[in-house]
């Protein structure tokens, strides 16, 4: 059975049950600060199991790409050296929110795999929770005895906390779970030992396939385990290891998820999978890395240098360096296995068909550069021959300097047999993060609940000011010190979210006011920061927004709709959203375009979004549209969000701008006033940022630009053609420096000539000894340099003022060598001149203060000369 087909399977048994699809997530999390990117199924659906969100579905399948490549649940250091881990991989889940529980959950679960894919239930195992002393939790008994209805006792299993109490990361919603593992070993060695003894001992042929959460508990920050308002069921199982049991296949790498990727690096590489293990490693390396990092550019996290961006560019540089030494690949190769991805994963995910050129761009790029510094660095590993330890820094060295992370040294280090001193590098990385360490560490106090059950209710749209009150408040502690953090029943702030950045404001209280300093959306809350907590706490406040900015904020958006629009009618409808910022000063608008703009785009681009703005066209806002009639109405959304299913609609003509947005806009295009673009840059392959101003701020810009002008004209005495006299400027400056270049050679033959006469002969050795006028240390040593080139064995010493200050040099040759050494020579004669000087054995210079001296140093070095000569 295709892997397509066992997902279609999945999805539709559970809808038979009354489940809802949910679509997937984007893998990349941006509203939960615990966690970077999704590693379960079930994340997408935190904030519902924590009770921030009200149920509004009991019951939903999905299949979920979940990655898993840091933090609590991490498998990069597994994948490719055995054949099922990954650190991408489809999670087939299915959720009880509050209704069903354990009976029905196992009794599915069941059905589904011994009728609907015919597993045979012989082979079948599943484990349990024993207990927990130390969170005090008993053992799960009533799940065991659920199970003994379809299996025999002996296939049963109790396991501890390790294996069988489930958590999505050190805190958030956790539960004891039951796994269901298989027996797929061939019948022969089925024999030998039980398989009961197996499950759980890293067997891969007795294997974990679906794990049921049941989830009861959110873990706090401080280890206590709470319950949770409602039970629910969160169920996951791994879409490749089921293909890989369904397809009869000992590794997930040879079902047909993976088999068309490893043929394609088969075909590049010229090697086979089958040659070594080392070559069929690298292979499931790659091909498991392509698919993490192709997810994770459509979902918009882009190779970078922090955060997010950092982990997608260490797995695609891991997977460089597995294609570069161990398949001998040395030219990029990565970004040719996309095509071969979106033919097998399309379908089912349609955003890494209509994004393939950009993550091929994004990651043809990223291989380039890296492969450029990755030999380097390899080599100078290589060089370094270290025995026993690596040293910390030199494997920050290799990351600083060559863009290796820190887990590639670590693997490259293992496979040499050193072990990495991982302290030393952590020393050397925080030496240089010291200066811009800005994320100290911040402790939450609890919430503090004044109103429990109260929701939160946005007006922000509609008014900017608001009658409301505190629902639950924390404290906040940072290096700067103690802030809070109130949720309002009733808030106008604008969260920073969607690029736009969060209103600015105050709360009154009395005749107090307290400033908004940060409003941020987390879990489906609006959190206010404030400095310090109204007095009295409970009562009626007010909450204002500040006019002034929220203005400019909106005309900064909406300006960027615009442009977007007008970027796409330019340049092509193929051009998308790759971010974006807006302040109340400036916007910023990032896009997939390949090359860079030229003068007339970008006025073309100026005008088109001027004009709409000249047309004063109303903006047409529509809350609570389904999300498949707006983008069936062609409204713009953007790759990597997760929108809701009733989403809001922001257009301005209806030809043109139709974006789903959650920000705020001005009313009519005309309040912008005016958009001017200040700069256009490249920002990663394939990207291209404009940053750009409206209004005020524009206005100024044009004005300060003109002053400028102004300023130049005034200097040239105003000449009718500003350009053409800057250029004749120019043109002149270059005939100059020729001149001057040929009068400087001139001159430097005329002293060479000149000081001919001057060379003297001491025994065997000749000395040139002398003072002359010459522009510039460099022609000093032009001079010195030809009388090296003349005589075998000389010694010169040229001493000129220049802007009153003395110069020396001193220059001897090869043949010299034991009788003088320049730069011990040229230290004992630069105090003469008040000066410091020093160089190489054969050549040194120095500088002074003191020009009236030159005499005495050149006496003084003729003198110390001649005494080394007698003296050898
Ligand atoms: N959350 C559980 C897991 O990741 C079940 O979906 O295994």
């Amino acid at each position: 059975m295709q892997s397509s087909a066992i997902r279609a399977q999945f999805i539709q048994f559970f809808q038979q049950k009354g489940h809802q699809h949910q679509i997937a997530a984007p893998i990349v999390n941006k509203e939960d600060p615990s966690l970077l990117f999704v590693n379960a199924g079930m994340n997408p659906f935190k904030d519902i199991i924590l009770g921030y969100q009200p149920i509004q579905t009991a019951r939903v399948v999905s299949a979920q790409p979940c990655l898993r490549v840091s933090g609590k649940h991490n498998d990069l250091e597994v994948v490719g050296v055995d054949g099922y881990h990954h650190t991408l991989f489809e999670m087939l889940g299915n959720w009880s929110f509050g209704d069903y529980f354990k009976e029905a959950a196992i009794q599915w679960a069941w059905e589904l795999l011994t009728e609907v894919y015919q597993l045979p239930k012989e082979r079948l195992y599943v484990t349990t929770f024993a207990g927990d002393p130390e969170d005090n939790l008993p053992e799960d008994k009533e799940t065991a005895a659920i199970w003994r209805n379809y299996l025999p006792p002996t296939h049963i299993l109790p396991f501890a906390k390790k294996d069988n109490f489930w958590e999505m990361g050190t805190q958030g919603p956790c539960g004891p779970c039951s796994e269901i593992h298989i027996d797929i070993r061939p019948e022969a060695t089925r024999q030998s030992i039980a398989a009961a003894q197996l499950v759980n001992q890293e067997n891969p042929q007795v294997l974990e396939v679906w794990n049921l959460v049941f989830m009861q508990y959110n873990r706090k920050n401080s280890g206590k385990l709470v319950e949770l308002p409602h039970k629910h069921i969160d169920t996951g199982m791994g879409l490749e290891r089921l293909a890989m049991v369904l397809q009869g296949k000992m590794a997930t790498y040879d079902t047909d998820i993976f088999t068309p990727l490893i043929q394609a690096i088969e075909k590049i590489s010229g090697k086979a999978y089958a040659d070594s293990t080392a070559t069929a490693a690298a292979m499931r390396v790659i091909a498991d890395h392509l698919r993490a990092v192709a997810f994770a550019i459509a979902d918009g996290a882009l190779p970078a240098a922090t955060k997010v961006g950092y982990v997608v560019r260490r797995i695609l540089r891991r997977a460089i360096r597995y294609g570069y030494s161990y398949l001998a690949i040395e030219e990029p190769f990565i970004y040719q296995l996309v095509a071969p991805l979106v033919a097998q994963m399309g379908d089912a995910y349609p955003n890494l068909r209509v994004q393939q050129t950009t993550i091929e761009e994004i990651i043809q790029t990223e291989e380039k550069a890296f492969l450029k510094t990755l030999a380097a660095g390899l080599q100078r590993l290589h060089y370094l021959n270290p025995q026993g330890t690596l040293a910390g820094k030199v494997a920050f060295e290799l990351y600083d300097s060559y863009g290796f992370p820190l887990d590639l040294t670590k693997l490259i280090a293992k496979e040499k047999n050193l072990i990495l001193d991982e302290a030393g590098f952590e020393v050397a990385l925080q030496a240089q993060q010291a200066r811009s360490q800005q994320d100290a560490a911040v402790t939450y106090g609890d919430w503090h609940q004044l109103q429990p059950g109260v929701t939160t209710r946005f007006v922000g749209y509609d008014q900017l000011t608001a009658t409301t009150s505190i629902v639950q408040w924390r404290s906040l502690t940072d290096k700067r010190g103690k802030r809070y953090q109130l949720v309002l029943a009733v808030t106008p702030f604008y969260p920073a979210g969607g690029g736009q950045v969060a209103d600015k404001g105050s709360i009154h209280c009395g005749t107090e006011s307290i400033a908004v300093l940060d409003v941020q959306k987390e879990h489906g809350l609006l959190i206010h920061t404030v400095d310090r907590l109204p007095d009295p706490i409970e009562g009626t406040l007010a909450a204002c927004v500040d006019e002034p900015s929220r203005k400019e904020t909106a005309a900064n958006h909406t300006a960027t709709h615009l442009l977007q629009a007008a970027l796409r009618a330019l340049l092509g409808k193929q051009l998308s959203q790759k971010g974006s910022l807006v302040t109340a000063s400036a916007l910023r608008f990032d896009f997939t375009h390949v090359a860079k703009l030229t003068a007339a785009q970008i006025e073309a681009i100026e005008a088109m979004v001027n004009a709409k703005i000249r047309a004063n066209i109303p903006c047409l806002e529509q809350r609570d549209l389904p999300l498949e009639t707006a983008k069936a109405r062609g409204a713009q959304a953007l790759f990597g969000e997760k929108y809701a299913a009733e989403v809001r609609v922001i257009t301005f003509d209806e030809k043109f701008s139709m974006e789903l947005c959650g920000g705020t806009h001005v009313k009519t295009t005309g309040e912008i006033g005016f958009f001017k673009i200040i700069r256009e840059t490249a920002i990663g392959s394939g990207i291209r940022r404009i940053e750009a101003l409206t209004a005020r701020n524009a206005a100024e810009f044009v004005n300060q630009e003109l002053t400028k002008l102004v300023t130049l004209s005034t200097l040239l005495r105003q000449p009718k053609d500003i350009v053409k006299v800057v250029e004749r400027l120019l043109h002149e400056k270059k005939q100059l420096e020729k001149q001057c270049q040929a009068y400087e050679t001139h001159i430097i033959q005329q002293v060479t000539q000149q000081l001919s006469v001057e060379v003297e002969q001491v025994g065997d050795a000749y000395l040139l000894i002398q003072t002359v006028i010459l522009p510039h240390l460099d022609a000093l040593r032009q001079v010195a340099f030809q009388f090296k080139a003349r005589y075998k064995k000389i010694f010169i010493v040229l001493a000129t003022e220049l802007s009153h200050k003395a110069q020396l040099l001193i220059l001897r040759s090869e043949a010299l060598a034991a009788t003088c050494n320049a730069h011990l020579l040229m230290q004992s004669i630069a105090p003469l001149i008040e000066g410091k000087g020093g160089g190489q054995p054969f050549v040194a210079t120095a500088g002074g203060s003191n020009p009236a001296a030159i005499p005495v140093a050149l006496q003084m070095a003729r003198q110390l000369f001649l005494d080394a000569s007698l003296a050898t």
